[in-house]
C-alpha cells in the first residue's frame, strides 16, 4: 500500500532526496500538487517553531499527513546567529534579485561579524517537523564544523564555501554533492525521519 504526504516545499532538489529516502511505499505531495501557491509563515523565533508553524499551516488547510524542514547556520561565538535567519541574514530575496547573490551578501555579512574572533565554530542545524493528525514529532540533524575566512569551492549553495565540517580540510563547497550528503544536517535529521515513517513497513 502506497501512502501520501504531503512535503511542504516546492524544492525540487530536496524533493527528489526525500523520495529517494522514503521508497516506493511513500508519494510524495509537493506543494504545487496540491495546488497550493502562497507563502507560508515562518516568524517563529527557533527552527523547531518554524517547522511547527510550516506543518501546522499546511495540515489545517488539507487535513492531510505533512512534514517540513528548516535549516540554519549558527555560529558559537554570535551566539548562534544567524540561525534561524541564516537565509535572510543580509536582507530579502528581492533585495539581491536572485538566491546566489543573496548568499554571497550573506556570506559577506557573516565573515564581517566574525571578524577578529578567534573561535569559530559553527553548526548547521536542521528541524524536521511532522503531523499527521494524530502524532506530531520533530527530528534533528546536525553537522558540526568551523568557518574559514575566505571562501573555497564551488558546489552547494548557501553558506557551503566557508563551512568546513569537523574531521574534513574541505569545505561543502569543496565536497561532491554524495559526500556532503552522507554526513549533513539534513540528511542526519532526514535519516531519523526516514526510520519513523519506515519502522513498520
Ligand atoms: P532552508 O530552511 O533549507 O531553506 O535553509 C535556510 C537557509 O540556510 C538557506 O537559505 C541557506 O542560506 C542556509 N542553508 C541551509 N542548508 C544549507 C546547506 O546545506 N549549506 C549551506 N547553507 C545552507
Amino acid at each position: 500500500m502506497q501512502h501520501k504526504i504531503i512535503f511542504a516545499t516546492n524544492n525540487p532538489h530536496k524533493l527528489k532526496e526525500i523520495q529517494s529516502l522514503l521508497g516506493n511505499h511513500f508519494v510524495l505531495l509537493s506543494l504545487s500538487d496540491i495546488g497550493f501557491m502562497g507563502d507560508i509563515p515562518e516568524n517563529e523565533a527557533t527552527l523547531e517553531g518554524n517547522a511547527i508553524q510550516k506543518v501546522h499551516y499546511i495540515f489545517d488547510k488539507f487535513h492531510f499527513p505533512c512534514f517540513a524542514d528548516d535549516t540554519g547556520l549558527e555560529v558559537e561565538s554570535l551566539n548562534g546567529q544567524p540561525g534561524v535567519f541564516s537565509a535572510r541574514y543580509a536582507g530579502q530575496l528581492h533585495d539581491y534579485g536572485s538566491e546566489e547573490n543573496r548568499s554571497a551578501a550573506n556570506i559577506n555579512k557573516l565573515l564581517a561579524n566574525l571578524m577578529g574572533k578567534a573561535n569559530r565554530h559553527a553548526r548547521f542545524r536542521t528541524v524536521i517537523a511532522y503531523l499527521d493528525g494524530k502524532n506530531e514529532f520533530t527530528f534533528e540533524g546536525i553537522v558540526n564544523g568551523s568557518i574559514i575566512d575566505v571562501k573555497r569551492g564551488n558546489e552547494g549553495f548557501g553558506y557551503d564555501p566557508i563551512f568546513v565540517p569537523d574531521g574534513y580540510n574541505c569545505t561543502f563547497a569543496e565536497m561532491p554533492l554524495v559526500e556532503k550528503n552522507k554526513i549533513s544536517h539534513r540528511a542526519r535529521a532526514f535519516s531519523g525521519f526516514v526510520k519513523y515513517m519506515t519502522k513498520e513497513e
